[in-house]
């Protein structure tokens, strides 16, 4: 018997290290200066599972961020780097050049097979179909983020921002306040006025359930990324995990559909919103698109309505929690807001902000701009190339798995010296022409609407408090989950304001 257990282990590890040497070969030749011992994998494999058994929180996922910096670093004179992804080969992109080359690339277009896993919730809308049907959807439904809505949005975004402040000004007497929650809560509320024109109430602690429900539904997909075992639909279909997240589905699409419903009624009866006929939210686009150019099914409506309150609340929240996290971890630089804040908008610490204001407000563009180059919400994204293709001379197969890191890219030192120092002068107006492009790719495309939204959220709590992050950046660790997440809750004083 131990005879036979000995052979059999004997020619399983022979059987792994050939298919780890043909992997090799196979990728060598194409990304040639990227070579990859056989020992050296072993020995990533061993370390990965000392590190993720090593029983410290999140490890699996600080090992990921470790794995990518490490890797990043020791390649950083070549424009990308290839490692091995649970069988899967996959090649990251981590510099400017390289990004610019791959992003103007016209035959990828495809979204990496990742991106299926989000298709139980999402259904096919615009972060999860196809190449074919994906720059006409993006067309019509730039729609709903045309300048004449912005108002209306920034009206939502105001009066969300300004119950945080309330909810806030409840915490001040506390040592410290984890803000992630009240952050996701809040940011939830706005995507579903903005997106669906309903107040869900999630701040109060209103729609509990279908909060509940949609933030499983999001985890679940993710960690589909790490357990390749479920990569298989016909395996994942048949899991545990998919049987528990049926409720998940059931509560979330009936929340969404339910609304559709609602608002398709009014919309059918002549009534968008305030007896005009002008869209008031996305959903508003939608309806027109469903029912009037007959372009949409109903659940087409359904997907890109959770699509873009998915893809729309989460974002939002971190960036805003990593940029509380930040300044209030440096005085001089919230000084420096402050004093912004009380200049353009005067002793009104309550009123809303309109574009004119945020205009204004040059110095915490900067600051903002150096929070999302250091903590980018979306780490990574990724795509399959549909055909082979050269990037920066290098080849690329078809049907290879590419990741734009904009962490890392953020993270090139030949463009942002010392780059985990953080200094919001690095976006003054003088140093903006020595930034390449596609060196910063926070969006990967405009998305005046986030980046509006966070400013309003870090403009009105700002104004009403003076921060102090307790914890320092060795302990706070960003690590990727969907979005770049922290390894532990961020802390954070709040103090009413002395003015
Ligand atoms: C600070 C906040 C945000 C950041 C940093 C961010 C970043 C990104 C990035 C990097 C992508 C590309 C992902 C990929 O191609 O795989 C993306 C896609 C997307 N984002 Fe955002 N986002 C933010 C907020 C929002 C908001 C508020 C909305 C909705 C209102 C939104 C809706 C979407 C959608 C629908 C996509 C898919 C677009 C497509 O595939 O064409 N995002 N976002």
């Amino acid at each position: 018997m131990i005879f036979e257990i000995v052979v059999c282990a004997f020619i399983g590890i022979i059987a792994v290290l050939a298919i780890l040497t043909l992997w090799r070969m196979k990728y060598s030749r194409f990304v040639s200066d990227n070579k990859h011992s056989v020992f050296q994998v072993l020995l990533d494999v061993m370390d990965s599972i000392l590190f993720v058994t090593s029983g410290k929180k999140n490890a699996l996922h600080l090992y990921i961020a470790k794995y990518f910096t490490e890797k990043s670093k020791k390649f950083k004179q070549y424009p990308l780097f290839t490692y091995w992804l649970c069988g899967l080969q996959v090649i990251t992109i981590h510099k400017a050049e390289a990004v610019k080359e791959f992003l103007k690339e016209k035959k990828i277009i495809e979204k990496s097979d990742f991106y299926d896993f989000f298709t139980p919730y999402l259904g096919t809308g615009l972060l999860t179909c196809d190449s074919s049907q994906w720059k006409g959807r993006r067309k019509m439904l730039a729609a709903g983020f045309h300048n004449s809505m912005l108002k209306g949005y920034l009206t939502v975004m105001n009066e969300h921002a300004q119950k945080l402040v309330e909810f806030l000004h409840e915490e001040t007497h506390k040592e410290f306040t984890c803000v992630e929650r009240p952050l996701s809560l809040c940011s939830l509320d706005i995507a579903g006025e903005s997106i669906l024109g309903v107040k869900i109430g999630a701040l109060q602690n209103e729609g509990e359930e279908y909060v509940h429900s949609l933030h499983k539904l999001l985890d679940v997909a993710m960690s589909r990324i790490w357990k390749f075992w479920q990569w298989p639909d016909f395996i994942f279909y048949c899991s545990n995990t998919y049987r528990q997240t049926l409720p998940h589905l059931g509560i979330a699409h009936g929340f969404s559909r339910s609304i559709i419903k609602e608002r398709k009624l009014w919309y059918m009866n002549g009534k968008t919103g305030d007896d005009s006929r002008k869209p008031k939210c996305l959903l508003d686009v939608l309806l027109k698109l469903h029912i009037e150019d007959q372009v949409l099914d109903e659940e087409g409506v359904r997907q890109e309505v959770d699509t873009f309150i998915s893809a729309g609340h989460e974002t939002v929240a971190v960036a805003v929690k990593w940029a509380l996290y930040l300044i209030g971890l440096y005085p001089e630089v919230q000084e420096r807001i402050h004093q912004e804040l009380d200049s353009v908008l005067g002793a009104d610490s309550k009123g809303h902000l309109w574009v004119a204001d945020l205009n204004e407000l040059k110095y915490l563009d900067c600051v903002l701009k150096e929070c999302y180059r250091l903590y980018p919400p979306g780490a990574l994204f990724a795509r399959k190339t549909s055909e082979e293709i050269s990037i920066c001379d290098y080849t690329i197969p078809k049907r290879a798995t590419v990741v734009v890191s904009p962490f890392l890219v953020h993270r090139d030192e030949d463009i942002f010296p010392d780059p985990e120092k953080f200094d919001p002068d690095r976006f003054l107006p003088e140093n903006i022409p020595h930034i390449p492009d596609c060196a910063y790719i926070p969006f990967a495309a405009g998305h005046t609407f986030a980046e509006m939204e966070v400013k309003v959220l870090v403009c009105h709590i700002l104004r009403s408090f003076s921060l102090h992050s307790l914890d320092s950046r060795d302990k706070v660790l960003p690590i990727v989950k969907i979005t770049l997440q922290s390894s532990q809750p961020v802390r954070i004083k709040f103090r009413r304001r002395q003015q």
